[in-house]
């Protein structure tokens, strides 16, 4: 419940000159999670929708990334998809039934660890 009010908090439905076609809801997980996004989303958009901000740590110092430059050229949003470390969320498609695992460090094959949760708010965290 609380997922889905955040999707609609966060995704744009009206808008003076654009227009946005309805589309199909896909069922995801995320760090064990059950969430939705929709069909065309990439994993980022579909995350950032749902209110979720960080995406992994930084190797060195643990600190938490998220979306930065969403073209696939800076590898801050590096997730575990289905065990595969360094996938880019920005430039991946969302597809149905994805397991997906924020990403530590730089990853390894296998099944990630869940992710401790973050002390403060993962919504008011800025990624750096
Ligand atoms: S946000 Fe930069 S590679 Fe995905």
């Amino acid at each position: 419940m609380a997922g889905k009010k955040q999707m609609t908090l966060a995704r744009i439905r009206r808008h003076p000159v654009l227009s946005f076609p309805d589309r199909r809801a896909i069922r995801f997980k995320f760090a064990g999670r059950s969430l939705s996004g929709l069909e065309g989303d990439t994993i980022a958009s579909a995350l950032h929708a749902a209110g979720i901000r960080i995406l992994s740590h930084s190797p060195r110092y643990q600190r938490p990334r998220g979306f930065f430059c969403a073209i696939g050229r800076c590898s801050s949003c590096f997730v575990h998809v289905y065990g595969v470390p360094n996938v880019r969320a920005c430039v991946t498609y969302l597809e149905p039934g994805m397991e997906i695992m924020p990403q530590r460090g730089r990853g390894a094959f296998g099944r990630a660890k869940a992710v401790r949760p973050a002390k403060r708010s993962e919504k008011t965290r800025r990624p750096d």
